[in-house]
């Protein structure tokens, strides 16, 4: 298999205009959702990513017929003749655990891979199947498979999903997909807010369901007893549009970011502004302008509408040139940190404590070759050497082809100077 490579040359200063592409963690979960209404679904505005690609492979491996043309994935699910999701698949996109709530509420038995190791840390589906088994579900572990059985249907119930992190995101949206079709009422307490869960939530509205205090940790579902097949458009990628962001505040440059939702990004826009970059709102997005030098800011990850575990490793790599000390804290993820050996060796002085990153800005960052290690560590490491002096390397970046389409265009069309090489 070839491994691309990146080969970036910096310093740069980053001017012009950026289009955002398609949330890949809202199509992700909303593909799934098309289990549950069977026939022909149009969803808009997919990003081309590997990992749409690997979920598109998940449900054809179930019977259903995908086409992808351009940013539009059609997904024929007339029919399922396995309700199963393969290891082989699974293993290579964790997110592929949330076919196990659509599967189930439609076939009332569903046979998924439990994911496996992952470079961001332990990350344990308990509070999905714990949600499930609310509904109805009988769940057992089978050769590392999560076998689930509603004979007689799945049950509306009061499921309560928060863990020791908060709530899930794909825990509620497996539990919400598979609420959609149970009999009578369901109530989801501590139910996660992000921007994706809402969507995947407006989605399954469109198909027919019937959900309130959508947005909010408490949803309300009334079951029906069929959805019908939509057309459904995809939001703007919060968390590639919070890397342009970064983008544009490490290499003192000026971004202008089309199709965003700045309402997704307030935590990120709030810490920018203190981190002495001006953001300014306009018709369909906002403009991001370096003020200066960064100033140190201290970072908390929390969930939605906190600010973003996915975006930590991009700010963190801004804060390493701040004028000063920055402690950075994550509270979703505590080993998400396998950017920091990789930020050092561009010269970033950075403490770990505990949770706690200490981020020491120095004066300027030095090129290096560097490993990507996940999605947005990877992401870390090309905004770091964007900024940095000389030529970094960048090994593994089918990493970052998971979740940003055609990165490296969009940075070059703004003035990077990035090679990617097969080696
Ligand atoms: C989603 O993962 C995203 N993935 C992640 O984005 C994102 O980092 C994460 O939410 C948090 O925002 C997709 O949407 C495809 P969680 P998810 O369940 O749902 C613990 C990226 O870079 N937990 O909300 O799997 C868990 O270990 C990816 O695009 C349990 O303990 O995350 C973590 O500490 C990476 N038991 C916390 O909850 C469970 O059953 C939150 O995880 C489930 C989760």
């Amino acid at each position: 298999m070839a491994l691309d490579i990146f080969k970036i040359t910096g310093p740069v200063s980053l001017d012009g205009t950026v289009t955002i592409s398609g949330s890949k963690n809202a199509a992700l979960p909303t593909m799934a959702a098309t289990i549950l209404a069977p026939g022909k679904n149009t969803l808009l505005g997919i990003p081309n990513l590997s990992d749409i690609s690997v979920m598109c492979k998940l449900i054809e491996n179930m019977g259903c017929k995908t086409t992808v043309d351009s940013n539009t994935v059609s997904i024929d699910s007339a029919s399922i003749d396995r309700p199963f999701g393969d290891y082989e698949i699974v293993r290579k996109m964790r997110a592929g655990v949330c076919v196990l709530g659509p599967l189930l509420a439609r076939e009332g038995h569903a046979e998924v891979s439990m994911p496996g190791g992952c470079a961001i840390g332990y990350r344990p589906v308990d509070i999905h199947l714990r949600g499930l088994q609310e509904l109805g579900a009988k769940i057992e572990l089978k050769n590392g498979y999560i076998v689930a059985h509603a004979n007689s249907g799945l049950k509306g119930a009061n499921i309560f999903l928060g863990g020791p992190f908060g709530s899930s995101v794909l825990a509620t949206a497996n539990v919400l997909s598979a609420a959609v079709l149970a009999k009578g009422k369901t109530v989801i307490e501590s139910a996660a807010c992000e921007p994706e869960i809402t969507d995947l939530a407006n989605c399954l509205v469109k198909m027919g369901a019937k959900i309130s205090g959508i947005g909010s940790p408490q949803l309300i579902i009334h079951g029906v007893k069929h959805l019908n097949p939509v057309e459904y458009t995809v939001i703007p990628d919060r968390i590639e549009a919070g890397t342009f962001m970064a983008a544009a505040a490490i290499t003192k440059g000026k971004l202008k970011l089309k199709n965003c939702r700045p309402e997704h990004l307030m935590a990120v826009i709030d810490k920018l502004r203190s981190m002495n970059v001006v953001v300014e709102e306009t018709e369909d997005g906002c403009e991001v302008a370096s003020n200066g030098h960064i100033q140190p800011t201290d970072i908390t990850t929390l969930p939605y509408p906190g600010f973003p575990t996915d975006l930590q490793a991009q700010f963190m790599a801004c804060l390493c040139l701040a004028k000063g000390n920055s402690v950075i804290t994550e509270k979703i993820f505590p080993d998400r940190f396998m950017h920091i050996a990789e930020l050092s060796r561009m010269a970033a002085n950075l403490r770990k404590e505990g949770p706690h990153i200490i981020v020491s800005g120095v004066e300027k960052l030095i090129a290096a070759p560097v490993m990507a290690s996940d999605l947005r560590a990877s992401a870390a490491l090309v905004l770091a050497a964007l900024a940095a002096h000389g030529q970094t390397i960048v090994n593994r970046v089918y990493h970052i082809d998971r979740g940003y389409e055609k990165i490296e265009e969009k940075l070059n069309a703004v003035g990077a100077k990035i090679e990617r090489q097969s080696v």
